[in-house]
């Protein structure tokens, strides 16, 4: 059974829908770690209550970026893991992190990348003015949003649609994408091709 570990520093909903979809064995794997670098994220909450081992590390406790994914590196091979799932973690990994983990890292965004990437891919897609956006699961690369694409998953933007409404239907297809994103990459159906990913 393939280890996953969950990296998160907010409300993890998308951890839970993970959670869900291992629970309905949907995904054969075992989350072996729910890691935050906020003290106050819920998705710590929701792990403790399913029993997931937690780990929080704060950045400030490290003397720079590489110091600190060291620690986590290091957590991560002590638990036997085999894949990271970033879910609304707000850290840029490092290029150490990736050469460690590259090809087992996924990330989920809430635009359809490559437009509107960073911290504000809903708000800035609506005040763009795009009628269609979405949400983007990628393999995770040294470069900021920008690693190969595995699945995406548009919607319509309404006339009367506010940031919270949006935010809200994006959530909803987020956890139906990236439960089923990671379910591939357990079952080993994900081949990288330079910036393509081909289902096996
Ligand atoms: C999601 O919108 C995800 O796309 C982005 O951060 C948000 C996390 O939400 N990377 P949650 O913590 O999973 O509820």
């Amino acid at each position: 059974m393939k280890n996953i570990a969950v990296f998160c520093s907010g409300y993890g909903s998308n951890l839970q829908a993970i959670i869900n979809s291992v629970k309905k064995k949907k995904i054969k794997a075992r989350i072996a770690l729910v890691l935050s670098d906020r003290v106050d994220a819920y998705a710590l909450v929701r792990a403790r209550k399913e029993k997931i081992p937690v780990l929080y590390a704060d950045p400030v406790d490290f003397k720079d970026r590489v110091s600190y994914d060291r620690f986590l590196i290091l957590n991560l091979k002590k638990k036997k893991i085999d894949y990271v799932v970033l879910a609304g973690f707000m850290r840029l990994m490092s290029p150490y992190f990736i050469r460690c983990f590259r090809g087992r890292v996924l990330n989920i965004h809430p635009s359809l990348l490559p437009s509107f990437k960073g911290t504000q891919g809903i708000k800035d897609a609506l005040s763009y003015g795009v009628k269609i956006t979405g949400v983007t699961v990628h393999f995770v690369d040294e470069k900021l949003d920008h690693g190969p694409i595995i699945a995406q998953g548009a919607l319509e933007i309404k006339a009367t649609d506010t940031q919270t409404t949006l935010a809200e239907r994006i959530h909803r297809l987020e956890h139906k994408l990236y439960p089923q994103a990671v379910r591939l990459l357990i079952e080993n159906k994900l081949k990288i091709q330079g910036r393509k990913v081909k289902q096996k």
